[in-house]
């Protein structure tokens, strides 16, 4: 079968290398072939939905990689209207949408994540509620949605502020130096050990050493992650694994993160198998997310497996303050570019919190322009840019415009907030978007930053609670100002990044 190899190759080369030479090639050969079918398919499903000119082998990838790639895609939204095509090497095609009807056709249904992305998450988080799809990821949904219930979240703002004191302390102490500061990330540790304290029971370790690990591997984790999405040939997991030095870091880096989430496991198991502890639990009228992954006062026996709660761990570590650090820093950066709404907002906290110099739940509904400038910062710079769906089954748009089942549909929520016929002058910072009046006009999928539908974002009140209570007690102890010489640079890490960090200027108010 292989003659005509066997006639190029040179007559010295052993038999059995000639034969792993052969079986190479057709191994190529096929993946070749499945690849050019599968290129064809996507083609098909994507024929009404023209796109920007694509690289002959890289697709998008050069435009929407990293830094820039962001705004970019808000330029192609001017010239292709609702949706384009989007290539990440040229065979893997997604239809990415910016527009609001489009995303509530597809985004309200719940369809499945899309795995050629998601599952390069499994060696890092494993199967948890991000990444799960069906009947797991509903039993785990319905586990540990009560977990965010208000009763749940009402202790959680002493931690807030405990945490927020901690790193104004820091930046206190900082500015006696030097008044100009990254923010990024000290904000960072202060996410962590809320989160820690919050749902995964640690008392104290205020802002540690293991902390800055930690953090620094996430930070490596989700830019490998974005970068790996733009390179074709990355994609498969036997070649990016074991051929790839960017592979071999990403397993480091899942290293550095699972040995600290395994400790965070071993301790609270420990604790909890103190007499003590589960008597608190019995006590307790609504249990906390650590207590009900780990099966306390479940009589239902749902109880899950340690490859589900490891999973669940590695998750809620991520997506928990990851996210709610990206929120926070860029929103510290809007109010530094816009000082006329930092004071309105501060004016308002001193109001509600009189001479108190901490937070009560209570206060938080009050902070009405506070919320406002929030959502505004999440519209301009939403701390998850991008996610992704398979859909299983066909979807017809608005416009007659229709895409098959088995498409990969990407959401812009980057340029969807800023689509021009969504919104009015989109780059400019202007909160009264968000007044009551004009909130109630708008279409409800034009403002999704914590996705929409069945699988939107479970901790989406938690999140919203710990923004403002930080940023009160920031505003209340700093002016923050921008520092012309260091712009931030947008970079997209699966949440929104900064390349260089967040430079600001701060001075100290009391
Ligand atoms: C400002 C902060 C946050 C933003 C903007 C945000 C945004 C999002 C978005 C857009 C999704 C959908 C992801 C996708 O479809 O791929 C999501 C899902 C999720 N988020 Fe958040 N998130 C935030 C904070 C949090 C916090 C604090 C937690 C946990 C404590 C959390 C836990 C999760 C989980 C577990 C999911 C997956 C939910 C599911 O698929 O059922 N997030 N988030």
């Amino acid at each position: 079968m292989f003659s005509w190899l066997s006639s190029w190759l040179p007559e010295s080369l052993p038999r059995l290398w000639l034969w792993v030479a052969s079986l190479a090639v057709t191994l190529g050969l096929f993946q070749l072939t499945r690849l050019l079918a599968r290129r064809q398919k996507f083609l098909q499903a994507l024929k009404s939905f023209p796109g920007p000119p694509t690289h002959w082998l890289l697709g998008h990838a050069n435009e929407i990689k990293e830094e820039g790639g962001l705004d970019t895609v808000v330029s192609w939204a001017n010239t292709y209207p609702c949706a384009h095509q989007l290539w990440m090497g040229n065979f893997i095609g997604f239809l990415n949408i910016y527009d609001p009807d489009y995303t509530k056709a597809v985004y309200s249904r719940g369809d499945p994540k899309a795995f050629d992305i998601y599952g390069f998450f499994l060696p890092w988080i494993g199967r948890g509620l991000l990444v799960l799809d069906g009947p797991k990821w509903f039993q785990h949904r319905k586990l540990l949605t009560p977990a965010f219930h208000s009763e749940v979240l009402k202790p959680y703002v002493d931690v807030f502020v405990g945490s927020t004191k901690v790193m104004l302390d820091k930046w206190d102490k900082k500015i006696q130096s030097d008044k100009c500061v990254n923010i990024f990330p000290d904000v960072g540790h202060m996410a962590l050990d809320s989160l820690m304290k919050c749902i995964f029971g640690r008392s104290s370790e205020n802002q540690s050493q293991s902390d800055t690990s930690y953090c620094q591997a996430i930070g490596k984790l989700t830019l490998l992650m974005q970068q790996r999405m733009a390179v074709f040939h990355y994609h498969n997991d036997f070649y990016y694994y074991w051929f790839t030095s960017h592979g071999r870091k990403f397993l480091q880096a899942c290293k550095v993160a699972h040995d600290y989430t395994d400790k965070v496991i071993k301790a609270r198991k420990a604790a909890l198998k103190e007499e003590e502890e589960q008597e608190k639990i019995q006590g307790k009228k609504r249990l906390d997310f650590l207590d009900i992954l780990l099966g306390a006062g479940d009589e239902s026996k749902t109880q899950l497996s340690d490859a589900d709660l490891r999973a669940e761990v590695d998750t809620f570590m991520f997506e928990g303050h990851d996210t709610t650090t990206s929120a926070i820093s860029w929103f510290l950066y809007c109010i530094a570019l816009h000082p006329e709404h930092q004071q309105r907002c501060r004016e308002e906290i001193q109001e509600i919190l009189g001479n108190r110099d901490t937070i009560q739940w209570e206060d938080l509904g009050k902070m009405t322009y506070l919320t406002m400038c929030i959502k505004e910062s999440f519209r301009l710079y939403p701390p998850v840019p991008q996610v992704y769906r398979q859909l299983n089954k066909p979807v017809t748009f608005m416009d007659g415009r229709s895409i098959p089942e088995g498409s990969l549909v990407s959401l812009h929520i980057y340029a969807l907030h800023r689509n021009p016929s969504v919104w009015d002058k989109p780059e400019v910072f202007d909160p009264q978007r968000f007044s009551p009046e004009n909130s109630s006009t708008r279409h409800p999928y034009a403002f999704v930053p914590f996705s929409a539908g069945p699988r939107n974002c479970i901790g989406q009140q938690f999140a919203m609670m710990e923004t403002k209570a930080v940023i009160a007690l920031c505003l209340l102890h700093f002016e923050f100002s921008p520092e012309p010489s260091k712009q931030p640079i947008k970079r997209l890490q699966l949440v929104l990044g900064a390349k260089n960090g967040i430079y600001l200027n701060l001075k100290k108010l009391m």
